[in-house]
């Protein structure tokens, strides 16, 4: 059942949004975008778009098909759109100048969750939208910017149902795929209560975590008869995308703490297309997220492809956690 007597279609809510005309065409061209990634993501094999690419990106990682084939939809797509300065992805080893008269930059993630592809699980695109500082054309350190200075930021996860999130900063609204290709409205106002009974962590990296992270989640498996007085669930999907759509749907908790596999890298996601689009999403709907040590969306970036530990959700979990950080 629709949540309202009308749909309410997505250019509709942007309307009533009064966004200036041309942060609209951006987000209609990322929209745009990811229907066309949704479509190569539903025919897998039939599309031939499962399997190893036989490359990788800049950050070490093997490519999978679907993360090339996403990356350059939205890179063609998006370099096209009058309003768009540069794009940043996490397959590209620098940023992609587009119109040197565009007003907005673009950072995403094409394919979150790329391990979930040939196995048929929830994945999907993160996207943020910052404003170009300068006029002319795009350079590197424009897109260095704090997660509080976003214009926009969202996720299309290609799941059970294909449904879009996103926010402008007036709280956080969600949109389902019809068999048109239309998104409609079909969650307002989304809110992650405060407190949590869910937790979504990779337990299999317990040895690598920093000690207040292995008492933490210590506490939680304690249960009822531990500090924390009641029992937690526990889930991990293995694509960010899906674990924080969970958190805006029901609550929760989602962790991807540091830890020291590898000691030049601060923690596995990164900031600039993952962790601060995410945060600002979850913050919106009245949640926290935290490195352990500040708020993700006021760290200062260094480079496009920072990584960073990523606590969101629940404000009572990551306040707990941080605090522990904060003692030892
Ligand atoms: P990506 O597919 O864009 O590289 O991101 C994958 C990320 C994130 O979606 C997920 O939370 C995490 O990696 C899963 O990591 P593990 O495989 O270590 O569980
Ligand atoms: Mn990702
Ligand atoms: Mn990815």
């Amino acid at each position: 059942m629709a949540h309202t007597e009308f749909p309410v279609f997505l250019n509709e809510h942007l309307r009533a949004n009064a966004l200036p005309v041309e942060i609209g065409a951006v987000l209609t061209d990322i929209v745009a975008g990811c229907l066309a990634i949704s479509k190569k993501v539903r025919l897998g094999a039939l599309a031939g778009v499962l399997g190893e690419a036989g490359s990788g990106n800049i950050q070490g990682e093997a490519q999978k098909k679907l993360d090339v084939i996403a990356n350059d939809i939205l890179v063609e797509t998006l370099r096209r759109c009058p309003h768009i300065a540069g794009l940043a992805s996490e397959e590209e080893d620098d940023f992609v100048a587009a119109n040197a008269a565009g007003e907005y930059l673009v950072l995403f993630d094409p394919l979150d969750g790329s391990s979930n592809i040939d196995v048929n699980i929830s994945v999907g695109t993160i996207f943020s939208v910052l404003r170009k500082p300068h006029d002319g054309a795009a350079q590197s350190a424009d897109f260095l910017q704090c997660g509080t200075a976003q214009m926009a930021a969202g996720y299309v996860l290609y799941g059970v149902q294909t449904q879009l999130v996103l926010t402008l900063g007036h709280g956080v609204f969600a949109f389902t795929l019809d068999d048109q290709g239309q998104f409609i409205l079909t969650r307002s106002r989304l809110n992650v209560p405060a407190a949590a009974a869910e937790f979504a962590i990779n337990m299999s990296n317990y040895r690598h975590w920093e000690e207040p992270v292995r008492v933490y989640i210590d506490e939680l498996l304690a249960g009822e008869s531990g500090v924390r007085g009641k029992n937690y669930n526990m889930r991990w999907v293995a694509s960010m995308v899906a674990e924080v759509h969970r958190i805006l749907m029901r609550g929760g908790v989602f962790m991807y703490p540091k830890d020291a596999r590898d000691p030049s890298k601060p923690g596995k996601l990164r900031l600039m297309y993952e962790a601060n689009p995410m945060s600002w999403l979850i913050t919106q709907a009245g949640g926290a997220a935290s490195d352990a040590r500040q708020a993700i969306l006021t760290i200062q970036p260094q480079s496009l492809h920072q990584r960073v530990a990523v606590i969101l959700g629940a404000q009572e979990e990551v306040t707990v956690l941080a605090d522990k950080h904060r003692a030892a």
